[in-house]
């Protein structure tokens, strides 16, 4: 079931990923981890990553990967979509900068050895992936001892659908969010909702202690953000009242 909801998942990036990158506006000067929101310029979640070895999962088109080696990281960046890999390829080469691509999954990444990294991160991977605990527990093996994991997500709330004519989120049930079907898919190709609670007892389970929780909201209109695009304009009016991601900062204890 899992494999084949990842080739599902994969199957489906390989298809939408020109059309998210070209809907999608994102920096590559800024670590970004919501719609419209400030980024790691201002949220500071990283700390200084000069020197640093970060892998950045699911990295789309390396945006992320990107900034952190501007500031001085040296970066691998992992995706297993190829298409995005080739986006990724793409904006590396114009940027010049140094980031390793590498195409694997993220709940398995046994390519890297035990603490090859001193940070891992991830925008908007982690709701694909079947066994979060698999994942966390890899990212934990992964980590140097005191290596920080940044697991930017969509919240919790994001699962719910927004009624435009009252204005208004319809929270079903809270504690049983939907697991959403994506609509143009043959395979089963799925998103996972999980809650606040699922998510941190996931990362204190894997040997991680959480020291900050981020509810990004967006910035005031005007306002530059790494992470804008034609995808996110309908949503404007939901975002500004409802968070659309959670970032967990958990360190290896
Ligand atoms: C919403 S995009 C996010 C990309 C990038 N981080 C960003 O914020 O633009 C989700 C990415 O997750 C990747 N992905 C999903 N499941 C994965 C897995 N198990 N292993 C590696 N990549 C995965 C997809 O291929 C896709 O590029």
């Amino acid at each position: 079931m899992s494999n084949d909801q990842k080739r599902a998942v994969q199957l489906g990036w390989d298809a939408m990923s020109d059309s998210y990158q070209e809907q999608s506006r994102i920096s590559v000067d800024d670590v970004h981890y919501a719609p419209f929101a400030p980024g790691e310029r201002s949220l500071r979640l990283l700390g200084d990553v000069r020197g640093k070895r970060a892998l950045e999962l699911a990295c789309g088109a390396a945006q992320n990967a990107i900034a952190l080696s501007r500031w001085g990281a040296r970066v691998t960046a992992m995706d297993f979509s190829s298409r995005q890999l080739g986006h990724a390829r793409r904006l590396i080469a114009e940027s010049g900068t140094d980031v390793q691509l590498v195409r694997g999954d993220m709940e398995s990444p046994s390519m890297f050895r035990p603490a090859s990294f001193d940070l891992v991160l991830s925008s908007f991977g982690w709701e694909f992936v079947p066994d979060l605990a698999a994942c966390f527990g890899e990212c934990h093996r992964l980590l140097s001892s005191g290596g920080l994991l940044v697991v930017c997500t969509v919240h919790p709330l994001s699962a719910f659908e927004w009624d435009v004519e009252e204005r208004a989120l319809i929270v079903t049930d809270y504690f049983n969010p939907p697991i959403e079907v994506w609509e143009d898919s043959d395979r089963r190709a799925v998103t996972h909702f999980r809650t606040f609670q699922e998510l941190h007892d996931l990362l204190t389970d894997s040997g991680f202690v959480v020291e900050r929780v981020v509810e990004p909201y967006p910035a005031p209109p005007g306002r530059s953000t790494p992470y804008t695009g034609a995808y996110w304009a309908d949503h404007a009016e939901r975002l500004s009242r409802v968070p659309f991601a959670i970032v967990f900062k958990a360190r290896k204890a």
